[in-house]
């Protein structure tokens, strides 16, 4: 079967920026930003974008693109492709299997914002004022608590998922670089308007004149440096970095493997970062926080960053909102923005699993998007259904940290020893518009493996046994959390199923194209 291009150089870079650029950069950066030490967190934010990010995201585009050669789009594959060795692709599983498990709650959570962006426009969100009716009218609409359904949840979900699942039938040029082109730049517009609007707004109460737009900025930025003592901030920094840029996710290697040798990577993966973090720091860091803290205050707006993302972006940017005049306009803005940064995320996490299915099974995309469609809708109901008794914040436990963290480390390694980093900088430098500095061999080589190998160590010594335990939440629902992970697991072998299926007897595909 003929694999698909690219339509056009800017088509791809829209399109990885889409990935990247998701709700992470506009609730879960700021959020993270102010509850670890505010300006002092870009420190190690910038570090680890500098010796993990860049070089993991270069890494992810120089091995798709080879897999793509031989025909193969996804982790399991491409690295198959790279070196004849019965194991290797089995290291690949995670770069299937995550961006699956991180679908299943991410478009969830994206469904929201449309509804959100519903009850704005049609006022019915304006009808709570307070943050417990704000928080109740959430819960209601999430199923939780004694009046609530779930039905309104289940027809937004259901419209979030078709819509996904729209695109991707229409394939990587009609469907997602398409949906790419028009949303970004339309995401881009709003959140200018947005953070032009918490910008501008002064000083809205006159008697607490220290609430003003300088001091929110200040509030935001000014570094505490303390908190640079605290591995936790590091291990946050680096974890919003994976999460934010789609690196560890397997991801990009997916749309990487349909460019080819007269494609750049070098430029068009540095742009497409670039993007990433105009949107995650420059407009990401001007909307929610700086807004909070005009209303609220410092210390009201932290005790609001700590307890959650959700009820930050969900229950006190509407309540905001409804303090502006034309507010509903804007908090209907606001959450349609989410809706964009999450569809064009949210299509590139089903691609890794299309890939798989049409490259290796030779299934036509028509019939690979019914059978992940039935699966993935399945595999979303738990998550719906469950919600409350921590069936999402289990998968993100898994797939958003730990597995994303533990694949970047893999794919490091396959990179520089299955492909060799003598290789591995050529192909990186095939097409290529600019040349990479030099320095960043030696960071690619020596400093990225022994950050994850750190990073990972130490993360798995203070956060995998207690959770792993569930010491972290002595009243949490142990069913539901054993539920999560028999999921995960049973994921988990189907892929590495599919992976022996799949590649047992690919030879003819060995061949280089
Ligand atoms: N990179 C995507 C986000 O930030 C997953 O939401």
């Amino acid at each position: 079967m003929q694999r698909e291009k690219w339509g056009s150089k800017i088509g791809i870079i829209l399109a990885v920026a889409g990935s990247a650029v998701g709700l992470g950069n506009f609730l879960r950066f700021p959020t993270k930003a102010v509850l670890n030490g505010g300006g002092a967190f870009m420190i190690p934010y910038f570090i680890a974008f500098i010796l993990l990010g860049i070089p993991l995201m270069w890494v992810e585009w120089t091995l798709g693109r080879y897999g793509g050669r031989f025909g193969h789009g996804t982790a399991p594959g491409v690295f198959n492709s790279i070196k004849k060795n019965k194991v290797i692709k089995y290291f690949g599983v995670l770069g299937l299997l995550t961006p699956f498990l991180i679908l299943i709650y991410y478009m969830y959570i994206e469904s929201w914002t449309l509804a959100y962006a519903f009850y704005s426009f049609k006022g019915e969100l304006f009808e709570s004022t307070t943050q417990e009716s704000m928080r109740t009218f959430l819960n209601n609409y999430q199923g939780i608590g004694p009046e609530a359904g779930i039905s309104t949840a289940l027809i937004f979900f259901t419209i979030t998922f078709f819509t996904n699942f729209f695109f991707i039938y229409r394939g990587l040029q009609g469907g997602i670089e398409k949906l790419s082109r028009i949303g970004m730049p339309i995401l881009l517009i709003i959140a200018v308007i947005l953070a032009i609007r918490v910008l501008t707004l002064g000083t809205p109460n006159p008697e607490v004149p220290e609430q003003s737009v300088t001091n929110a900025l200040g509030f935001f930025w000014n570094p505490d440096f303390g908190s640079l003592l605290n591995a936790k901030v590091w291990f946050e920094a680096a974890g919003q970095i994976f999460f934010t840029l789609s690196v560890g996710m397997g991801m990009i290697i997916t749309y990487a493997s349909y460019l080819s040798d007269k494609d750049d990577i070098a430029a068009s993966g540095l742009a497409s970062c670039s993007i990433n973090e105009f949107c995650e720091v420059i407009l990401g860091g001007s909307i929610i926080v700086p807004a909070a803290f005009i209303f609220y205050g410092a210390v009201e707006s932290l005790s609001i960053a700590q307890t959650g993302t959700f009820n930050v972006g969900f229950v006190t940017m509407p309540l905001i909102f409804e303090k502006m005049p034309a507010g509903f306009l804007f908090a209907g803005l606001w959450f349609i923005l989410l809706f964009i940064a999450g569809i064009t995320s949210s299509v590139s996490m089903i691609q890794p699993m299309m890939s798989f299915l049409e490259d290796e099974f030779n299934i036509s995309r028509k019939k690979a998007t019914v059978i992940l469609g039935i699966i993935s809708f399945s595999a979303c109901l738990p998550t719906i259904l469950f919600l409350q008794y921590g069936f999402l914040d289990e998968l993100d436990f898994w797939s958003g940290t730990f597995f994303v963290i533990l694949f970047a480390t893999v794919e490091i390694f396959i990179f520089l020893f299955a492909l060799g980093i003598k290789k591995g900088w050529e192909e990186m430098h095939i097409g290529a518009l600019i040349k990479i500095p030099k320095i960043f061999k030696f960071i690619i080589t020596y400093i990225t493996p022994v950050y994850l190998i750190l990073l990972l160590g130490f993360w798995a010594y203070q956060e995998l046994i207690p959770e792993i335990m569930m010491y972290n939440d002595p009243d949490i629902n142990k069913p539901y959390i054993w539920g999560a992970r028999f999921m995960i697991l049973l994921f988990f072998a189907v892929s590495l199923l599919l992976i022996y299926i799949a590649l047992k007897n690919n030879k003819a595909k060995e061949v280089e194209k």
